[in-house]
């Protein structure tokens, strides 16, 4: 079944507090989208990698996904939005879309092949890791209302994977009921369909807050020196 990559990289990247979007920030001198590009290349030899990119942005985003086998999409305002984008770019023959955040540059080539093996068996998957916090539910006043078990709790990362019939329907399903999810798994199931769980890495985490960025910097450094 031939796979397609999709990397949504449209956001502003608030929660960072840089002067340009998240994915053109440079981590030891190449930027997170590139990062990221390099560590699922295996993935778009065959299909060019869709990068959705922020709209104003398409001179810098073609600058740093130079000389890779990449399509780049203006995205959209949500990230549902950006992925529905970049869905309307995919190659006839793609049967199967490997969705990855360009905000996770640490993915591993072994767990995105489990992912796509538990995609053709069921469908759907997405990886995840079990919680090691504690998570409370809190109220609009700052209280404590319930601590769910913390053994059916995982958080979600990506890459998402699915079969391309099965994203395609539920997207328009939720553009034509307004409906909006951060992450496609949830929108697969919230529409019936079955997601499998791959267990991932701690390693795979997101870069979203100054903090990330310096710890990604560091290890990056460390590994590749
Ligand atoms: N994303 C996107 N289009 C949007 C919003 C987000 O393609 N309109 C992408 C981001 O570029 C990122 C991924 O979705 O690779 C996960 O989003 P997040 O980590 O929240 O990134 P930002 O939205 O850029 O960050 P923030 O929420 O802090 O602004
Ligand atoms: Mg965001």
């Amino acid at each position: 079944m031939k796979v397609q990559t999709v990397i949504p990289a449209a956001g502003m990247g608030e929660r960072l507090g840089m002067s340009r979007p998240k994915a053109l920030v440079e981590i030891n001198g190449t930027t997170l989208i590139r990062h990221t590009l390099q560590g699922l290349s295996s993935f778009f030899t065959e299909l060019p990698a869709i990068v959705v990119f922020p709209e104003t942005f398409y001179e810098e985003f073609n600058r740093a996904c130079r000389d890779m086998n990449v399509l780049l999409v203006a995205g959209g305002a949500e990230r549902q939005e950006s992925v529905r984008n970049a869905l309307t770019s995919l190659e006839a023959d793609a049967e199967i879309v490997i969705l990855h955040d360009a905000a996770r540059p640490f993915v591993s080539p072994d767990t995105v092949r489990a992912g796509i093996e538990a995609c053709r068996e069921w469908g759907a998957s997405t990886l995840a890791v079990p919680v090691s916090d504690t998570i409370l539910m809190v109220n609009e006043d700052g209280f404590l209302t319930d601590t769910p078990d913390r053994r059916q709790l995982w958080a979600c990362q990506t890459p998402q994977i699915f079969l391309k019939e099965l994203l395609l329907s539920a997207h328009v399903r939720a553009l034509s009921e307004g409906k909006q999810f951060t992450d496609d798994a949830s929108l697969i199931r919230y529409y019936g369909g079955k997601v499998k769980i791959v267990p991932g890495h701690g390693d795979n985490f997101k870069i979203t807050t100054p903090e990330d960025l310096n710890y990604a910097a560091y290890k990056m450094q460390k590994e590749c020196p």
